[in-house]
């Protein structure tokens, strides 16, 4: 029985989605099942040259093996899912739990008028918010209402523990970061459910005792998109001279950065149950990392790097990114520590 739980533990965009299709192409896990709030959340999969932002899908669909899940936990829209579905083709590999809660028009819009939500947290507008609050007043719509979604329902958490039961592996893929997580991260500036990986895993229906590992995936600096507290934040000047500017996925806004931060490491360790570390854009704080496929390889400045992240979490930092490509990545998973 083997089942990865995945999950950010700075403020989301750590590269969950590569680190997710790194695993589904490496793994063969037989499901990827995607927890998390909803479409407010964009994970990227550059494989091959060719860029997918996926806000539905989850990032293991590269894998033409993988049944691809989305738990109950989970708020569908449906016009991002049947977009996605076109641009991935994955359709017949598809079930999505009939109890999804199911963002409406008015969802968005009652976000997109919210002055608390969109000038002052700096929501993404998505509507998943109030789906969730909707949901909580037990009054939403859920997928098994939606006829176009009739095609694709199915018993996500049945299916998982099936499987399980069956010795097949299975990976869970969250959404966002500790530190946006409504319980643990910076309240009132987070998203609108718990997002840690108890969550992750309530989300699809898998219990505590199923779990193998807890993948946490940290960013070699860190970034936030939209409001709220970021320790140590840089300029913008500086975010630039030293390449680190990203852009939303969701919304294109411009990402605020910070290098990397220990205190926030360990917590997220701490609050996840994280079992390993995958460490993501080591590319961008040693320049001669890039595209480096061994650990050997890597220049000394990053090996110290990754060896204080060791050091301070008390984790093995397992898988290495060094590029933004899907194959851009050190596995070590299978050295001895
Ligand atoms: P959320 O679920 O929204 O939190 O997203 P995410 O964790 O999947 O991350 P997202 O794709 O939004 O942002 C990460 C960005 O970093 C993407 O543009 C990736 O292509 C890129 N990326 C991921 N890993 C690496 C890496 O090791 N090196 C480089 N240079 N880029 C990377
Ligand atoms: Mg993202």
């Amino acid at each position: 029985m083997s089942c990865n739980v995945v999950v950010g533990g700075f403020f989301g965009d750590e590269g969950k989605g590569k680190i997710v299709a790194y695993l589904a192409l490496k793994d063969r896990p037989a499901i990827v099942a995607r927890g998390g709030v909803g479409p407010n959340a964009g994970h990227t999969v550059i494989v091959d040259g060719k860029k997918y932002s996926l806000r539905m899908i989850p990032s293991g669909f590269l894998n033409s093996e993988c049944r691809l899940l989305i738990g109950p936990g989970v708020s569908v829209d449906p016009d991002v899912l049947v977009m996605e579905i076109e641009t991935t083709g994955v359709d017949s590999r598809l079930g999505i739990d009939p109890q999804c809660p199911v963002i409406e028009k008015r969802h968005i819009e009652q976000e997109n008028i919210s002055e608390h939500l969109k000038a002052r947290l700096g929501s993404t507008g998505s509507g998943s918010g109030a789906c969730v609050a909707e949901r909580a007043l037990r009054s939403v719509k859920t997928a098994k209402d939606i006829p176009e979604l009739a095609k694709y329902l199915a018993d996500v958490p049945s299916e998982l523990n099936d499987a399980l039961d069956k010795g097949m592996g299975v990976l869970v893929e969250g959404t966002q970061g500790t530190y946006l997580s409504l319980y643990h991260g910076t309240y009132p500036y987070c998203t609108s459910k718990d997002v840690c990986a108890s969550a992750i895993c309530s989300d699809v229906g898998l219990g505590p005792t199923r779990v193998s590992d807890v993948t946490l995936v940290l960013k070699s600096f860190v970034t936030r998109v939209g409001e709220g507290p970021l320790q140590g934040q840089l300029s913008r000047d500086e975010v630039l001279r030293r390449g680190w500017m990203e852009y939303g996925t969701v919304t294109g806004r411009e990402r605020r950065a910070a290098p990397f931060d220990f205190n926030l490491a360990r917590r997220a360790v701490m609050l996840n149950g994280a079992t390993q570390i995958a460490l993501t854009k080591i590319d961008l704080i040693s320049p001669e990392a890039s595209g480096v496929r061994s650990y050997e390889e890597l220049p000394v400045k990053a090996k110290e790097f990754v060896e204080r992240i060791e050091g301070e979490t008390m984790r093995p930092v397992t898988l290495i990114g060094t590029g933004p490509s899907t194959s851009d990545i050190i596995d070590r998973r299978s050295r001895e520590c």
